[in-house]
């Protein structure tokens, strides 16, 4: 199982609740023109294709690029990393970006950047965790506590810029109009053995240092995780995400 598949059996599952809320904003073009950036396995790209738009999906990740390009032939897939993007200024009608602005460098680059490439009256709409009630990430980074494995968390530079009201001035300040954000929580249903595996399995910043282990550490980290994740077995992991939407 490669990194992108193990994201696309796990992730995936989690990130693709808002990929309804986040499309609304294209309803109102036809066949628009959308641009699904940090496409990931891509959850987004599926659900634009089904609604007739043209996709143009782009990645930092060469492997998601790989699982996504064998399964929607019919998209344009682009290896792209914010803050720059290969295309021509305003080009898309429609720019969607699920769970990607959170892993950005330089949040107020990326946001003009995305600005120059939509054409004006365009929409976008962009989604990040609520840091706080993730649970079904939290429980990884407290299982590594219990274990008291040495663990500096990544830096994370969008967490200065992650409540609505911060982020909503930042996109005032990229050009966008009528920016406003909403929450969506929801509770994420998984197995809890699979869930364990396809998290640590996709690797990333976060909690790839998990498989870095010795084994025995691994089964240590693992058993508090069974432990804490354990309470959200029949209900689901709590969880949480801001959604911004805004016009050019
Ligand atoms: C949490 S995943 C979300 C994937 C997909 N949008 C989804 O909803 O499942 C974040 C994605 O952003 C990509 N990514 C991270 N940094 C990026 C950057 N600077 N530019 C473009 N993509 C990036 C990652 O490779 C990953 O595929």
């Amino acid at each position: 199982m490669t990194n992108a598949e193990a994201y696309d059996r796990g992730f995936a599952h989690l990130t693709s609740h808002t990929v309804g809320p986040l499309l609304a904003s294209a309803g109102r073009n036809r066949a628009p023109r959308l641009l699904d950036v940090g496409c990931g396995t891509g959850v987004v790209t599926a659900a634009a294709l089904a609604l007739g738009a043209e996709v143009t999906a782009v990645d930092a990740d060469p492997g998601m690029l790989e699982l996504i390009a064998r399964r929607h032939p019919y998209a344009t897939i682009r290896l792209a990393a914010l803050p720059e993007l290969p295309f021509e200024d305003e080009q898309f009608d429609v720019i969607a970006g699920n769970f990607v602005i959170n892993h950005v460098p330089d949040t107020p680059e990326a946001l003009s950047e995305l600005h120059r490439v939509l054409r004006p009256g365009g929409t976008i709409a962009l989604t990040w965790w609520k840091a706080d009630e993730m649970t079904a990430t939290n429980v990884f980074a407290e299982a590594i506590a219990a274990a008291q494995v040495p663990y500096d968390p990544p830096v994370r530079p969008f967490a200065s810029h992650d409540t609505p009201q911060r982020f909503t001035a930042l996109m005032a300040g990229a050009g966008f109009r009528e920016a406003s954000v909403e929450s969506v929580r929801w509770r994420h249903q998984a197995d809890l053995a699979a869930w364990w595996t396809h998290v640590v399995r996709a690797g990333g910043p976060r909690f790839g240092v998990i498989g870095c282990q010795p084994p025995e550490v691994v089964e240590r980290i693992r058993g508090h995780y069974l432990r804490l994740a354990a309470p959200y077995e029949r209900e689901g992991f709590p969880v949480c995400a801001h959604l911004a939407t805004a016009t050019r």
